[in-house]
């Protein structure tokens, strides 16, 4: 398969130590690479100016201030969002982003929490914030094999809103598990029955247009890293301006008010992204937000969305053509088997001959030996797990995890067939060479009948 010249070019100058390592790296889920031209671009800013803390009014803060806001209105430029509809709040992650949502949410007894099984956990969370104010959880479905979502009865769920109530809708753009994008008409469809919308985009923004212009979720949660590999430690939550209104912080801190006493229990919150930026944000990187966007502007996310999913049609070709001598598939997806509705996030097990699962264990040390980054477990994405290796409700209920038990003996006692899926994500530096020594590296799992008993225990899903 042949790559856009671009691409190749890029793998060239920007992402030269991918090959001068001689690393395939197969984790952009994980985190995106930064391009040599950002880091340079960063230093440089850093070397040639002084920079004081932004919550100053003195001359190397103010320069400071105007570098953050104009990563602020690059943030809100890139996603076509309308600076009168929403506001851009930076965060540590997406996480975090997620955790400003949960805790100021305005949940009360008899509200709804309803999001997919399909989420991450840091989305997953958020129902204990739900759970301590009274507020029900209910989460819709996946079904196997293509785990996208049981529509009909997401239609359903939507449609039982208790009346006077705040409801929250949570559900990822794309899976970080199966790759499955679930549609973005959602939003609407939730909004016409009075449902606010968190649309989770960490995973579906490094390789796709989000556009804010056209749709209108209340929430966004984000990481940069997984956009463009730098900066590490900064997120952002793009939320609407008449949702974030609605939410309650549950507390005040440095920086998110205009004025507290200590003598009289009073404070007034600031105006807009302000109220939830905790204390400074992480000043020195926030110009390197803004530098990222602009290589992924040059770049062209719709070139890089072709590119990727070009890339993400041959990883499933290869993993659907591994076959055994006896006829046997060596691979099986976790998700649909091409590429319409989904992105290049792709998770699947090595089968051995018999049909048997080979220990993701075994796939980790052979990749290392191959020099290939993949990630192995659940990827904090447990639902998608739950409907792709078929584990009912039962099974988790009646299986405790006992006190002194490792992680394997949990898997053990529940019956799990492995501790999880192997998971190969593409981004912007990949290449088809990539996926030919990918394709050296599954083939060692043909014919292969059993795995080596010294496998490291596992610490972790
Ligand atoms: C879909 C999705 N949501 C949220 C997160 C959490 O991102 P972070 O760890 O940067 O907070 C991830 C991370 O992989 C993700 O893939």
């Amino acid at each position: 398969m042949k790559t856009a010249p671009l691409f190749d070019q890029l793998r060239r100058t920007e992402f030269a130590r991918l090959d001068e390592r001689g690393d395939v790296y197969l984790d952009y889920t994980g985190a995106g690479m930064y391009a040599e031209s950002q880091l340079a671009e960063h230093l440089e800013l850093l070397r040639r100016n002084v920079f004081g803390n932004p919550h100053s009014v003195n001359p190397t803060s103010a320069a400071m201030t105007e570098l953050v806001e104009s990563a602020r209105r690059a943030v809100l430029e890139f996603f076509g969002a309308a600076l009168d509809e929403y506001v851009a709040i930076f965060t540590p992650n997406a996480t975090g982003a997620l955790r400003l949502v949960g805790e100021a949410y305005p949940f009360r007894s008899g509200d709804r929490f309803l999001l997919t099984f399909d989420n991450h956990n840091s989305v997953n969370g958020i129902r204990e914030f739900a759970r301590a104010r009274g507020a029900e959880t209910t989460y819709v479905p996946s079904v196997a094999p293509d785990l996208r979502v049981d529509e009909l009865l997401l239609r359903r769920y939507l449609e039982e809103v208790p009346g006077d109530h705040h409801n929250l809708f949570a559900y990822p753009a794309q899976s970080n598990f199966s790759g499955v994008q679930h549609p973005l008409e959602w939003i609407e469809l939730a909004h016409e029955r009075g449902w606010d919308v968190l649309v989770d985009a960490a995973a579906f923004v490094p390789t796709n247009r989000l556009d804010l212009a056209r749709w209108h979720p209340d929430f966004v949660p984000i990481s940069f890293y997984k956009m463009f590999g730098w900066p590490t430690g900064v997120g952002c939550l793009l939320a609407r301006r008449d949702a974030l209104a609605r939410l309650e912080r549950p507390w005040f801190s440095g920086g998110t008010i205009v004025a507290a006493f200590v003598q009289r229990e009073w404070y007034q919150s600031a105006p807009g992204a302000a109220q939830f930026e905790d204390g400074t944000v992480n000043f020195l990187n926030l110009p390197a937000v803004e530098i990222g966007l602009r290589f992924l502007e040059r770049v062209g996310i719709d070139a890089v969305h072709v590119h990727v999913e070009a890339l993400g049609a041959l990883l499933l070709d290869t993993l659907s053509g591994l076959r055994h001598a006896n006829g046997a598939p060596a691979a099986t997806v976790y998700g649909p088997e091409d590429m319409s509705e989904r992105g290049a996030i792709v998770a699947f097990n090595f089968l051995h001959p018999d049909g048997g699962i080979v220990d993701e264990r075994y796939v980790d040390r052979v990749a290392r030996e191959c020099r290939i980054s993949l990630r192995t477990g659940c990827f904090c994405n447990p639902g998608a797990g739950e409907v792709a290796f078929t584990i009912s409700r039962e099974t988790l209920v009646g299986g405790e995890f006992g006190q002194g038990m490792t992680l394997d003996d949990y898997v053990r006692a529940i019956g799990l067939p492995s501790g999880g899926a192997v998971r190969a994500s593409l981004g912007l530096a990949s290449n088809a060479a990539d996926l030919e020594r990918f394709a050296t590296f599954a083939s060692r799992f043909v014919d292969l009948a059993a795995v080596p008993d010294d496998l490291p225990p596992r610490t972790g899903c």
